[in-house]
């Protein structure tokens, strides 16, 4: 069984220049969760004048009327981001640092060290009100402004993540520029040091490589992949990122697969279309433009 973590309404929107109303991004999850998506990023607690589109993920968690076992997380970066998660009552949230310098300086103004040791006082703080903790590492594979990044840089942070208490980390190909050796090559590595029972994979799909890159790390047993319905996504501050793998190309690789997920492909693209009107241009998920 694979597990699809959707995150089209925090990675995917936040790219987005269409501010997305606060009725709407509530629509938006609850079409998602009538999908069967059962885990949804649904906004993130960063400066609002950074990441306006991200405003208001309080109010959007407020009118969220979700099923009990529909899990939600929220993307913090600091204390500050943790306070507003906790005042929500959310049950899960996701720090995040990088694998490069220059990209975590750029993204949320930290060191690498700086970040993780602000997750560590977050992670103890969360523990204490029983909410879970993910964490992403970006730029594993390729950094914008370093170039090429070494398993020797990324295992270090995934290691210092599950210490402090994370009982997940998302691998994050940022830009989508992994090849399928860069993959094989730190999935191998992390496999051989029992890392891969708590990894997912968070694959871009820039040059079209994002299904491989899934298929290839499958291959080294990770079972929970990241994507955005309709391929919306990016990072601002990764110049050139396109979308997240599209939800819907992932669940039709896995029916062909013959691999069990619970996602209704038909109700996954009524979604993306509800989302797809409101921001006003065609989505990249080609499955998606397919079955639409
Ligand atoms: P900073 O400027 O270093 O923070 O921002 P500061 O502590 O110096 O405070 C400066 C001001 O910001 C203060 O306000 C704080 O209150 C306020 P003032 O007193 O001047 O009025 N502030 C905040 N406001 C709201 N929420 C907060 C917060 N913290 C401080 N949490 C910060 C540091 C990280 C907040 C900032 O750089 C930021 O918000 N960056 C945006 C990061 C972001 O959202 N990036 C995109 C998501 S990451 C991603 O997409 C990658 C991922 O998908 C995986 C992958 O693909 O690789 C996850
Ligand atoms: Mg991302």
């Amino acid at each position: 069984m694979i597990r699809v973590k959707e995150m089209g309404p925090r990675d995917g929107l936040q790219n987005e220049k269409q501010i997305i109303s606060i009725e709407d991004r509530i629509k938006y999850i609850h079409l998602l969760e009538q999908a069967g998506l059962d885990y949804i990023e649904v906004g993130a607690f960063v400066r609002p004048d950074l990441i306006p589109q991200m405003a208001g993920t309080d109010a959007v968690i407020d009118g969220l009327d979700l099923q009990e076992h529909t899990e939600i997380s929220v993307l913090v970066p600091n204390i500050k981001g943790f306070e507003q998660a906790r005042n929500t009552g959310i049950k899960e949230i996701a720090v995040f640092t990088a694998a490069s310098e220059t990209f975590n300086q750029k993204n949320i103004n930290a060191s690498i060290a700086e970040s993780l040791q602000r997750f560590i006082e977050i992670c103890k703080q969360a523990d204490d009100l029983n909410i879970k903790v993910r964490g992403y590492v970006s730029t594993c594979f390729v950094c914008p402004f370093e170039g090429n990044i070494s398993p020797e840089q990324v295992i270090p942070v995934i290691e210092k993540l599950l210490e402090m208490g994370c009982y997940e980390v998302s691998i994050g190909d940022t830009i989508g520029k992994a090849t399928l050796a860069q993959t094989r090559t730190l999935f191998e590595k992390t496999h051989h040091i029992g890392l891969n029972g708590w990894l997912a994979g968070h694959f871009h799909d820039t040059y079209g490589q994002a299904i491989d890159n899934i298929k290839t790390a499958m291959e080294w047993d990770v079972k929970t992949f990241d994507a955005s319905s309709g391929g919306i996504g990016g990072c601002p501050y990764a110049p050139g990122a396109p979308g997240n793998v599209g939800t819907e190309d992932v669940v039709q690789m896995l029916q062909k697969e013959n691999i069990e997920n619970k996602v209704n492909l038909t109700a996954l693209v009524k979604a993306s279309s509800f989302i797809e009107k409101k921001i006003g241009h065609r989505l990249a998920s080609k499955v998606y433009q397919e079955e639409k």
